[in-house]
Parts: structure tokens; sequence; C-alpha cells
């Protein structure tokens, strides 16, 4: 285990900690020190209008950050906390603004990785953490990749190893009577359906639902393409030396010529979740003209996948 006693010292002195979670890691600060919650956003560089979400160790602390939490949060929290579930309630009155971009609704989540839970239980308060990469990069999914984004201007990383489920949790909002996703995870709408025994949609600017309304955000620095997997073959008959070097991402068996650098993922959408940032991290970082995807399916449990790659191309 790592050092969770310096961790929470460095906490209780204003410091950032990046801290494992099991979708991505987080950039971690005491969510009731404004001066520490700046640093996340300096360091980012990330607007002040995006808002943070508060992570807390048990249910208990809940109605300390939020207030009128209505019935189907209850029912959400016992199915899917700790997890990689966000919910969007109304706040308390003390919460800063700095967390809420202004609003007057708090994101919440119980992370469930044990060093995030270490970390969690013996600070006792919530902390601030959005993913530990530079605004509009990719999520970091090992500790090795959050020193790449930020090297020494964290205090402390801990290292909990590759995380679990690989991309950032489902965002629920609770604040409008029936509930919406605002942004699609592996927690996914069928599974919140289930529990809530209710339709849940997704926010009209979700791409799940409203495909073109993206902006690149989850995005590699090298340009990024889709591909469907029925133009595959045609792609790799016709594709010219001059976009050389460039890497082909599948998750389907393809004759790839070896002057193109192939990743072959799994066609299992939880595999295939838990592996892609690593994999379009690895490539950013080898300096491609281009990098291509094969497209993935259209079913509910490539939601949260198809979203995010969607914002990782053009
Ligand atoms: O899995 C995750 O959620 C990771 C780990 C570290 O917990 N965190 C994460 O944080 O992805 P971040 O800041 O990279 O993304 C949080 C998203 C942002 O798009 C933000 O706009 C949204 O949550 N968000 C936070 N509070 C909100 C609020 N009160 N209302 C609406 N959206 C909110
Ligand atoms: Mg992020």
């Amino acid at each position: 285990m790592p050092d969770i006693i310096k961790a929470v010292d460095i906490l209780k002195q204003g410091g950032l900690v990046a801290m494992p979670t099991e979708t991505v890691y987080g950039l971690a600060a005491d969510a009731l020190k404004e001066t520490a919650v700046d640093k996340i956003f300096k360091i980012k560089e990330r607007p002040y209008h995006h808002p943070l979400i508060v992570h807390i160790a048990h249910q208990d602390q809940l109605s300390a950050w939020a207030r009128d939490i209505p019935e189907a949060a209850w029912e959400l929290v016992q199915a899917f906390w700790p997890g990689p579930l966000t919910l969007i309630l109304k706040k308390q009155p003390h919460v800063s603004d700095k967390i809420t971009g202004g609003q007057e609704t708090i994101g919440l989540r119980i992370p469930r990785h044990p060093v995030a839970q270490a970390l969690l239980q013996t600070f006792g308060s919530g902390v601030a953490a959005p993913s530990a990469n530079k605004f509009t990069h990719i999520s970091p999914t090992t500790a090795e990749a959050v020193r790449q984004e930020f090297g020494d201007d964290i205090d402390i990383i801990l290292d909990g190893g590759h995380c679990e489920v690989g991309l950032e949790s489902t965002i629920v909002d609770l604040t409008h009577g029936s509930p919406v996703i605002l942004r699609p995870g592996m927690i996914t709408a069928k599974m919140l359906e289930n529990v809530l025994k209710t339709q849940v949609d997704f926010s009209k600017n979700s791409v799940v639902r409203a495909p073109g309304s993206h902006h690149l955000h989850y995005a590699p620095v090298t340009s990024t393409f889709l591909i469907a997997t029925k133009d595959i073959p045609e792609f790799l008959k016709t594709f010219s030396e001059k976009e050389l070097p460039a890497a082909l991402v599948t998750h389907h068996t393809f004759p790839v010529p070896s002057n193109l650098v192939h990743v072959q993922l799994s066609s299992d959408a939880k595999s295939y979740a838990h592996d892609i940032y690593r994999a379009l991290r690895e490539l950013d970082n080898q300096h491609f003209h281009k990098i291509y995807i094969e497209k993935v399916p259209e079913s509910v449990e490539w939601d949260a996948v198809r979203d995010r790659l969607s914002k990782a191309c053009r």
C-alpha cells in the first residue's frame, strides 16, 4: 500500500495528491480549501466553469455535501457505491463555487479502489478530484501516465496499478425530476434503469444519442480517425505510404501490413474500455502522422467507449 499517511498530511496542508480510482487517476485536493482547489485548475489549465467531482469515503457523508437528496439517489447509492458512478445533486450552501463552477449542484462519488478508499477514510472529509490530466488530454489509467502529464507539479503520486474500469465514471443528474445521463460510463443506462424502474435519458449534449454534437475532448494530440469495420479491408488496400508512420486500433482481426502499427484490443466492451486509454496514450507518445480506430458496436454496453472515441476523433 502506498504512503497514505503522507498523502493525508499533504491534503491537510493544502497540497495535491494523485489518487488511483477504479475508473481513472484523479488529482485530489481538500474540497474545503479553496486555495488547494485553485491549484487543481492551475496545473490542469482547466477553465473555472468546469465543475469538479467531490469524492467521499462513506454514504453517511453524502448529506454533508448535498441537500434534498431524492429517493432515486439512495437507490443508486445502494446499488452502485462504492463504484464508477457520479451523482449530480443539489449542493449544500457551504460548498465553494470553485467546485461547482458557480452552479447550485454538486457531483459526488464514492470510489471503490482500495487506495482511494484508504486515503478518503483516513482523511475523513471530501476531496475534489478531476481526472489527473491536462485539460482536454486523455485521462491517465496508470501512475506513469500521471507522471507524464504533471512531472513534479504534484506533491505525491499514489501508485495503485492499472485502473480496473479504464474510463471515467457514469454521471447521472438527479436534480431535474427524471434521471439524465450527462456522461456515459461502464454503468450503463440499462443498469440504471433496472435499479430505478424508470427510463433514463441521455443529456441532449451526449454523443450517444445525438451524433455530431461532440467537440474534441478526451483526445490524443495525433490526428485520430474512426473507420467503420466494413471499410477496413478497402482502407488496408488503398492505404498510402505517404501517410506513414501510422497506427491502426481494431477489435477484430485483419491482415494488417507490417508498415502499419497494429494494436488489436478485445471485442468485449469491458476489456476494451480497460485498455483503450493506455493504448491511445502509448500510440500518441510515438508521434504517428495519424491514428485510425475501428468503430465500435452501437449496443448499450459500448456506449461509454463510443462516446469517448467520438470525442477523441476528428
Ligand atoms: O471517474 C471519474 O469521474 C474521474 C475520477 C477521478 O473520479 N473523475 C473525472 O473528473 O472524470 P473530471 O473532472 O475529469 O470530469 C468530471 C465531469 C466534468 O465533465 C464536469 O463538468 C462534470 O463531471 N461535473 C462535475 N460536477 C458537476 C455538476 N455539478 N454538474 C454537472 N456536471 C458536473
Ligand atoms: Mg477529465
